[in-house]
């Protein structure tokens, strides 16, 4: 039968153990790392959260019970210890930070015996994803996942002192709510008093916040879970959480300062890092004009030149009839790659066509200035050389051009950028680059949809100086909306609010709603604005993003407990499961496609 901890307290945790505790009598609990019997003599490593801390067994110490105990001890089985501290017989292991020490073990007791793992608990696992996830339990015990979960708990705690001192409340809003038809798809929850409706979980607080900030809390902030039924990626989960905040009587300026000395202050707490104030800020059109990306990587150049100009009325008919077409022509010099094999080229083009280009026109200037080309038998010497130049090629470089609708564009080159970047290692992994990216546009085109849709969402105000555009120009109208970009990963974003009725009615004609259709979906917003609402604005972070970028993690899912995988299902617990017939019979829900059994 297993021991338990009767009369027995912890002292220490395994790396709180130093050189100030020499001699004295601890009480040390966790799991087996690995133990190896050499025959008279024990070593055990113990883990906890902590860390590790090395453990002697010897008969003359500990008695012939307890070294006999010692002899059994396996991986991941849960002991006691009481020992005595001292300084490490053998040689030193520099790599821990208990690497001088080691307990001489005076009692053992096995709390809990494990089966054989299914596989090894060590850093930088190499088991295959779906093997960890299914056992996450024993994945979260890798000292990798304890340590990204430990940092995650710590800026939660220095974003609540930070925001707390600044005035902020914080305060819990509905997790089932109305569902709303802006964003993306909501997770609906059906209702068992209410057969035939449905709760939706919350994609933001959003509607709450603003609410907040009618009924006069004036600065609210909440660490809120978020419900997203989109794809997932690495940046991207079903389910995720974003530091959200509001603000009453403020203005831009106000929100983006507030979150500056925010972002210095927990970026310092959690890995030291010295964010230089104020955090540069670019308007969303330089953005894509430069970078080809609203969340732009500035930590390399390697940025998109407009030659629409220099290539009008040459004789390169793919270049000419986008710019007949409204399009553009832009390429990126890639400095020093001239000599690029075809075959590598031809994996650039596939790369490009993959976000939606037709092709992608190349030109190498070779080191004797002569030019490779797929277009320039199209051009005459004097073209080619005005578009070399307008490109600063030289000698050895590589220049790609796309020519497309503007959007297209801007999404090939912006991405084979960041692409070729990866591949030259262009990219230097200790800077961190913040960015703010202002002035959105307020709405966006959906081909799809064939309307207007909101790029931020409906409640985004518009820019006092865009304001009369709205009416004859919607696409034209520049949104107050700012989004925080960290090394080309969009951290957070925000917008000063919509708090005129006027404007905001507006503002759902210009996206297509009905009267009737808006008030049935946010009246009640509507009706609270009629009631004295201050001016607010806020702005919400991705939490697991922010973690993830501190930790250097590869994705979200190495900064959540128990993420999801792609296809949005829990390895672990096997979520989303049928479910009983009695349960489907209460909901009135009755399963009509796809064989749920
Ligand atoms: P937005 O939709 O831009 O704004 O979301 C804010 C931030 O949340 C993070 N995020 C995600 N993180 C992980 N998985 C996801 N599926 C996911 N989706 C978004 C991003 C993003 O920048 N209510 C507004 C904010 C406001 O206006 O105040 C909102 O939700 O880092
Ligand atoms: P083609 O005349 O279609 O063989 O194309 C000649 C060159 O132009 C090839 O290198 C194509 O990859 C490239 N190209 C085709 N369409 C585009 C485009 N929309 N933008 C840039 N290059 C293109």
């Amino acid at each position: 039968m297993a021991e338990t901890m009767k009369g027995l307290k912890r002292s220490h945790r395994c790396t709180e153990v130093s050189r100030a505790h020499m001699g004295q009598t601890i009480t040390v609990m966790g799991w087996v790392q690995k133990s190896r019997n050499k025959g008279g003599i024990i070593f055990v490593d113990l883990r906890d959260r902590s860390g590790i801390l090395q453990l002697i067994f010897e008969e003359a110490d500990c008695g012939a019970e307890n070294f006999e105990k010692a002899e059994r001890l396996r991986s991941e089985f849960v002991i006691a210890v009481v020992g005595t501290v001292e300084a490490r017989s053998g040689a030193a292991n520099e790599n821990l930070k208990t690497g001088d020490l080691e307990i001489r073990a005076k009692e053992l007791r096995i709390l809990s015996e494990s089966q054989t793992p299914p596989f090894p608990i060590e850093e930088n696992s190499k088991t295959r994803d779906e093997l960890r996830l299914k056992h996450r339990y024993l994945d979260l015990r890798r000292p990798d996942l304890q340590r990204n979960l430990i940092l995650r708990s710590q800026v939660a705690a220095s974003v609540r002192n930070f925001l707390t001192q600044e005035g902020f409340l914080e305060i819990e809003t509905p997790m089932l709510m109305k569902s709303t038809p802006e964003g993306a798809r909501d997770y609906l929850v059906p209702s068992r008093v209410h057969p035939g409706s449905f709760y939706a979980l919350p994609q933001s607080p959003q509607l709450f916040k603003q609410l907040l900030m009618c009924s006069g809390y004036d600065r609210y902030f909440q660490i809120a879970r978020c419900f997203r039924d989109e794809d997932l990626r690495a940046d991207r989960q079903p389910e995720f959480t974003q530091i959200d905040m509001e603000l009453s009587f403020v203005d831009i300026d106000d929100v983006l300062e507030v979150n500056e000395r925010l972002l210095a202050k927990i970026f310092k707490d959690a890995i030291g890092l010295e964010i230089k104030l104020p955090i540069p800020r670019m308007t969303w059109q330089e953005a894509m004009d430069r970078f080809g990306s609203d969340k732009p990587d500035n930590r390399f150049g390697m940025e998109l030149t407009d030659v629409s100009e220099t290539v009008k009325g040459c004789g390169f008919g793919v270049f000419t009839s986008a710019l007949e077409n409204g399009g553009s022509v832009r390429g990126i010099n890639v400095k020093g790659q001239g000599a690029m094999p075809r075959k590598k080229i031809d994996a650039l083009v596939e790369f490009a066509k993959g976000f939606g280009a037709k092709g992608l026109a190349y030109l190498c200037v070779l080191e004797d200035g002569s030019y490779k080309s797929s277009f320039a038998k199209f051009m005459t010497p004097e073209q080619l050389s005005a578009l070399v130049n307008a490109m600063d090629g030289e000698p050895g470089d590589l220049l790609l051009f796309a020519a497309d609708k503007n959007k297209i564009v801007w999404d090939v080159l912006g991405n084979l950028r960041l692409e070729l970047a990866k591949n030259l290692g262009l990219v230097d992994k200790d800077i961190y680059s913040f960015l703010w990216i202002t002035e959105f546009p307020l709405l966006e085109w959906s081909e799809e949809q064939n309307r207007f849709v909101a790029m931020h969402h409906p409640f985004t105000m518009p820019m006092e100086e865009d304001l009369d555009k709205l009416d004859r120009d919607p696409g034209a109208v520049r949104a107050k909306a700012y989004d925080i970009v960290l090394n080309g990963t969009e951290l957070g974003g925000g917008s000063v609010r919509i708090f005129q009725n006027d404007i905001q009615e507006k503002m759902f004609e210009v996206l297509g709603f009905t009267k009737e259709r808006a008030q049935e979906q946010f009246g009640f917003l509507l009706e609270a604005f009629k009631y004295g609402v201050p001016p607010h604005a806020g702005l919400a972070y991705g939490f697991d993003r922010m973690i993830m970028l501190m930790t250097g993690a590869d994705s979200i899912r190495e900064v959540i407990a128990f993420p999801k995988v792609k296809d949005a299902s829990d390895l672990m617990t096997n979520a989303p499961d049928v479910v009983e017939e009695k349960q489907l019979e209460e909901l009135g829900i009755q399963i009509v496609s796809g064989s749920a059994q």
